[in-house]
């Protein structure tokens, strides 16, 4: 408990997608510690323990990955570093203290060959480093840490950093014309939603028996990256901005070095269940973040 009554949460990974979504909206009655990867670097356990013994920490979030798919194929150990590693790193540390761990992990632990969305108990089976790297992490937070929930999240979208949505919006106003991929669905995800989702499981920490284990949370309903395309530039035309042509393609047609999963969604009915919060639909959550960065853009330009 710290000086203004709120229980102090260590969040690593404060400057990625997820993590500004957390410092801009803690879960309530909590306030966030973040410290920089300068200063936790899940790649140096040493830091990691330090950071994990520094306070009486109600929670430690873990939002700090190697996030890069593709560039991971030729950095397989910075990768594995930090998304493996340095979660063992924490839930070692964490559970030397009894403190429960919250790690983020990613639908890319699957294949993508389901023809279903993925439940939590449908075996893992990475296709690229980033995913392999990410399921070793799961696998050494659950059996470092009995104290753990695993968040399995996809498609990530935010108001800030490298995601679809902003690219999207930055290319639509470069651009007459855009291609984009119509033969991969998946659920596109709020990072501001899996805020509200960190906040719900932390809201039962003190629960006598906290749930703990894996848990699907993404965006509510499903869609392609030409379906999320489609949304954000009727967005982006109902605000009056100039918006490309869109077609769709097919994966092969865009080649990357790292085949991305062809089905990505994820059935979230452990999470809604467990913690009575069921995502809201990804296009309300795209329309928000569309929304914003529309309105940042406009003040920027008022500014200049
Ligand atoms: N983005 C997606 O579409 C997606 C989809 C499914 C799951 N996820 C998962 O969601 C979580 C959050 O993703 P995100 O999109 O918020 O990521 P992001 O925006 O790429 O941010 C990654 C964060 O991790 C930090 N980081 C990287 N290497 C680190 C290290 N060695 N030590 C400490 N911190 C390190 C980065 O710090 P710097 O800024 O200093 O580099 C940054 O704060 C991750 O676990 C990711 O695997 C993401």
């Amino acid at each position: 408990m710290t000086g203004s009554g709120l229980r102090a949460i260590l969040l690593t990974g404060g400057s990625g997608q997820v993590g500004r979504a957390l410092r801009e909206a803690p879960p309530p009655g909590f306030e966030v510690v973040a410290p920089s990867r300068a200063e936790l670097d899940l790649a140096d356990a040493a830091s990691v323990a330090r950071w994990v013994n520094a306070r009486p920490w109600a929670a430690i979030v873990n939002a700090g990955a190697w996030t890069a798919v593709d560039a991971a194929e030729a950095h397989a150990a910075e990768a594995w570093a930090a998304n493996a590693r340095g979660p063992a790193a924490l839930a070692r540390a964490s559970a030397e203290r009894g403190l429960p761990l919250i790690h983020i992990s990613t639908d890319y632990v699957f294949d993508g060959g389901l023809d279903r969305p993925y439940r939590e108990d449908d075996p893992v089976g990475p296709v690229s480093v980033y995913g392999a790297s990410k399921a070793a992490g799961e696998i050494a937070v659950a059996a470092l840490n009995p104290r753990h929930v695993i968040l399995r999240t996809a498609w990530v979208f935010s108001p800030w950093g490298n995601n679809f949505v902003r690219t999207m919006l930055r290319l639509g106003a470069e651009r007459e014309t855009l291609s984009v991929v119509d033969d991969q669905v998946g659920c596109p995800t709020s990072a501001l939603d899996i805020a509200a989702a960190v906040g719900a499981v932390c809201a039962r920490l003190g629960d006598p028996v906290a749930p703990s284990g894996v848990f699907h949370f993404a965006g509510g309903g499903e869609t392609t990256w030409f379906g999320l395309a489609s949304r954000v530039f009727e967005r982006a035309a109902a605000a009056g901005l100039k918006v490309p042509a869109l077609s769709a393609i097919a994966s092969s047609d865009w080649p990357t070095p790292v085949r991305r999963p062809a089905n990505s969604r994820l059935d979230t009915t452990r999470f809604t269940r467990t913690f009575d919060l069921a995502p809201r639909p990804w296009t309300e959550a795209a329309d928000e973040v569309v929304g914003r960065l529309i309105a940042a853009a406009q003040e920027e330009g008022n500014r200049a």
